[in-house]
Parts: structure tokens; sequence; C-alpha cells
């Protein structure tokens, strides 16, 4: 089926928030730590259909800025999991062409979690079949807070300061904005992922619970995808025949919304 795609109808950077891990546990009557671990499964399966794919980037919402608030069991389960997780899948991964790279808050994490990420990116660095990000102690408005910090520390001008100089100083400036946001879980709103990057990507929103997210889920995922038509603001194919007919120099001057 995916060959059949054009290549302009597959993402070229694919972003995901997991959500439901907690949901998939109590309905089997499982402590929520259960859910995550399930989830983790998931997210080798799924990073693996990625690159199968031939899309070149995946970025996952692992942990946000406000995950802190979950009970200290749940906090330190999910910390334990990453280290477990890292462990466990990383080689598998790195054989597999996967370039692990981190986005996120790592000053306030512990030693130990900081340590494993940052080995995980280099121990991967060589890789360039998909790049997986982790978004770890993320949150979209701390990202667009930390890349004005850094474009002042760089000594931008405020009358210097446009969309492109602030694009290079977010997390992933050398990463192509996500073209699909995916979010499963059945909650549709984004929670404060990638916000400032996110700005053009198609939204898909699944009632489909983390855990049980697979191949054919992401499939229907990228078929959706491979139906919509981006417009960036532009009018778009269906909107080249109202010019033709002569109905507006213009329809849509102020940008797509
Ligand atoms: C949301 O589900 C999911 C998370 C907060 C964590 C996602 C993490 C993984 C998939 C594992 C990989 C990451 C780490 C850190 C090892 P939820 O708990 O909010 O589910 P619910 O909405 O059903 O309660």
């Amino acid at each position: 089926m995916t060959s059949e795609r054009s290549h302009d109808s597959l993402p070229r950077h694919v972003a995901i928030v997991m959500d439901g891990n907690g949901r998939w546990a109590r309905k089997r009557f499982m402590p929520r730590g259960m859910g995550h671990r399930a989830g983790v499964d998931a997210l080798v399966k799924v990073v693996q259909a990625t690159a199968a794919r031939g899309i070149p980037y995946l970025t996952v919402f692992a942990f946000s800025s406000e995950n802190w608030k979950r009970p200290e069991e749940e906090v330190s389960g999910l910390m334990s999991l990453l280290l477990v997780a890292l462990s466990k899948h990383l080689a598998r991964l790195s054989a597999d062409g996967v370039r692990v790279r981190v986005i996120g808050d790592l000053d306030s994490v512990s030693e130990r979690i900081h340590h494993a990420l940052r080995e995980a990116e280099q121990a991967t660095a060589h890789n360039s079949r998909l790049t997986l990000t982790v978004a770890f102690n993320y949150g979209g408005r701390w990202d667009i807070v930390q890349a004005c910090r850094r474009a002042m520390r760089a000594g931008v001008a405020p009358e210097a300061l446009d969309e492109a100089t602030l694009s290079r100083h977010m997390a992933m400036a050398d990463t192509p904005d996500p073209d699909l946001f995916i979010r499963t879980g059945g909650e549709v709103r984004l929670s404060n992922f990638l916000l400032w990057q996110s700005a053009y990507a198609e939204l898909y929103f699944t009632d489909c619970l983390w855990p049980d997210f697979d191949d054919g889920e992401l499939d229907r995922a990228l078929r959706d995808y491979a139906g919509r038509e981006r417009r960036f603001g532009d009018v778009g194919a269906s909107g080249q025949g109202d010019a033709a007919v002569g109905l507006g120099e213009s329809p849509v001057e102020q940008g797509d919304r």
C-alpha cells in the first residue's frame, strides 16, 4: 500500500502524542504502570513501522513539563521505565538505523536520566534512516521561551527577531516541521506539544489507546493524511478553479485558517 503513494503524500515528519496508557491498563484491571510498559512496546513497533515506510522523522511526547503533577509513584515509575526501555531496545533500534535525539528541559531531570538520554543520542548519532526525537520534560511554551532567551543571548536585536530567526533557536531547528500530528486516546487537543513547529501540521485524532496503536493504525493515519489538501495559506488546487472562472483576484489573502 505504502509504495502506491506519491512521495508528497507521505509525511516527512510525524509527531505523536501517545495518550491512553492509563485507560488501557484500567480496562484490564491493571496498574497504570503496566499501561506505560505496553506503551513502550507500542512505541518500539511504531518506530520500526515508520522507518519501514520510509518516513525519516518521528517525534514522540514521552514526558511533558506538566507530567510532574502526576502521583510521585507514577513519575518515578516512568523514569525507571525510560532507563529500562533504553537498555532493552536501544541497541536493536540503532542496528535498524534509528538515530535518537532528545528535546526538552534536561537541566531539571535527574543526573541519571540526563546522562542516559545524552548517551543514547551519542550512541546513535551515526544513524540516518530515521531520526526519533524524544520530547522529555518538554512543553511547547517552554520551547518558545527558551528560543527567545537563546536569541537574546546570541545578541539578536528586537527589531531583527523574525520567524526565521526564532525558528533557528527552537528545539529541532535542524528538523523539518511536522507534517502529520497524531494524538491517540480520544482527546482532541495539542497539550502543549510542538506548538511552534506544528503551525501547518495536519492534525489526526483517534480514539485508539496508545498501547493498541500498531502498523494498521499508523497506515490508517497515513491514508488520512494522503487525502488531505495542504495549502499553507495558498488557495490550493480546488481554489484555482474559482480564480479561473473569475470569482476574485485573491480569494485568500490573509492565510489559511
Ligand atoms: C499518556 O497516557 C502517556 C504518557 C504520560 C507517557 C507516554 C509514555 C510512553 C508511551 C512510554 C515511553 C516513555 C517513557 C517515559 C518511558 P496517560 O497515562 O495520560 O493515559 P490516560 O489518559 O489513559 O490516563
